[in-house]
């Protein structure tokens, strides 16, 4: 009796701490593993300022994480690099796909080598062992915005760290605004060729599509990438600020409804909605306007502060996960219940560890990657470099999900989720 008693105990401590995974790096600051006396020539030089480099990014492959620094400020030497996963907890970061390669001073008329990644936000790893990266292109974001070169989709393949193509974006598909957060990756039909990357440009409220074979890419515009005035206000960090950011990121998940198509799951940062738009419609760049403005759909509303940065889906347990900025934490959804607030439990939250998540990964092996980064702090007021300012937690999906509404749906829930689903869920 005593030993049931305890283990109930032991069980209930255990599930209240998931809440508190703890950190698997985090850092005070970001430093780099520089070659010889460069990190003071650097320092020097004003082509590293530590205290200017901020953590936006992260995503897997195999021992690698690579993590993003977006040029917000001057002084970032390199905005694409990766540490070990096997590494230890406050790793120096390594330029990838190298130093000669990532180094970018702020006073660059150019770059070096079209393998250079001059700024990204996030970035994606695809099932062909490729690093796809969109770059911003741009130098000093806040202060005397730079454009060093035009921006442009990277792809890398991770096992030779080698650039397989750098596309550059025509003007025709950007804007003076545009603002491009991350990309997704879709591979069809059999092998790696025939793939499509879709780029929401927080910016100017588009998506911009590009085909791999056909080396093109094409801007789609929709009502819904716009952001929603009731959700533009924010408090992180107990920092006030307003966003307008519109569509921000985007997930692909099987359809049902068109065989040999993916739906696109997609949301503006500063709203609490989700909408659905299949790629059947995103894949031709002829497709009528009419088409693509009637083919989105809104799905539900996760509820009131639930905005997002990032989103990823796991396509074991049908389950996305989003950054809860204005709660400190992730959320998530099962995708066999409707998206209602109850259906989106808040499944991990602390003000200090993850205050400002920015982005949410999920690797090959089910783990969830979480990166907080206190950007508001950094953006909007100033940063104590004597606490820990950036952090990045993993764990099993599944026990993320364990007890919560995410969590995979017995028989019966099935059935009845069946009969009870709403029209849009056919
Ligand atoms: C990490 O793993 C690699 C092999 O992938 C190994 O060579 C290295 O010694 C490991 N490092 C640590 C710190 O365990
Ligand atoms: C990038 O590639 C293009 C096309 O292959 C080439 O013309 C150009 O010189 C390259 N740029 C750099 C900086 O290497």
């Amino acid at each position: 009796m005593k030993t049931i008693t305890l283990s109930l105990i032991l069980l209930t401590i255990f599930q209240n701490t998931l809440s508190l995974i703890p950190p698997k790096f985090q850092w005070k600051i970001l430093d780099f593993a520089w070659e010889s006396h460069a990190r003071d020539a650097a320092l020097a030089s004003g082509a590293y300022i530590p205290q200017n480099n901020m953590p936006a990014g992260l995503a897997r492959w195999k021992n690698k994480l690579f993590i993003t620094i977006p040029r917000w400020k001057k002084g970032v030497p390199s905005s694409l690099n990766y540490i070990f996963v096997n590494g230890s907890q406050t790793q120096l970061l390594n330029p990838y796909p190298s130093w000669g390669e990532a180094f970018v001073s702020d006073r660059a008329c150019c770059i070096t080598s079209n393998s250079t990644v001059v700024s990204a936000f996030r970035i994606h790893v695809d099932k062909c062992d490729r690093l796809w990266v969109v770059d911003n292109g741009v130098a000093d974001m806040t202060g005397e915005l730079k454009q060093v070169t035009a921006p442009a989709i990277l792809i890398f393949d991770l096992n030779e760290n080698r650039l397989i193509r750098r596309y550059v974006l025509d003007d025709d598909v950007l804007r003076d605004s545009s603002v491009l957060t991350s990309i997704v990756v879709d591979i069809t039909g059999k092998g790696c060729d025939n793939s499509y990357a879709y780029i929401p440009d927080m910016g100017s409220n588009a998506l911009i599509v590009y085909s791999l074979k056909r080396n093109n890419a094409w801007r789609v515009e929709n009502h819904f990438f716009h952001f929603d005035p009731h959700s533009g206000v924010y408090n992180v960090g107990g920092i006030n600020f307003y966003w307008s950011d519109g569509v921000s990121s985007v997930v692909l998940v099987p359809s049902k409804r068109t065989s040999g198509y993916r739906d696109l799951f997609f949301h503006p940062t500063s709203s609490t909605k989700q909408f659905r738009i299949s790629t059947k419609l995103l894949r031709d760049e002829h497709e009528p306007k009419e088409n693509i403005f009637s083919g989105a759909e809104v799905l539900g509303d996760r509820g009131p502060l639930s905005q997002a940065t990032a989103c990823d889906y796991d396509p074991i347990s049908n389950v996305l996960f989003y950054t809860q900025l204005s709660k400190n934490g992730v959320s998530c959804w099962n995708l066999d219940r409707p998206l209602t607030e109850e259906n989106v439990p808040l499944i991990i939250s602390d003000c200090t560890i993850l205050e400002f998540p920015s982005d949410i990964k999920i690797d090959t092996d089910s783990n969830l990657w979480i990166l907080s980064n206190r950007q508001s702090r950094f953006l909007y007021e100033s940063m104590d470099f004597n606490q820990v300012n950036f952090r990045i937690l993993s764990a099993p999906v599944n026990l993320m999900i364990q007890g919560t509404a995410c969590e995979k749906l017995s028989t019966v829930e099935k059935a009845l989720s069946f009969i009870k689903r709403p029209k849009t869920y056919k």
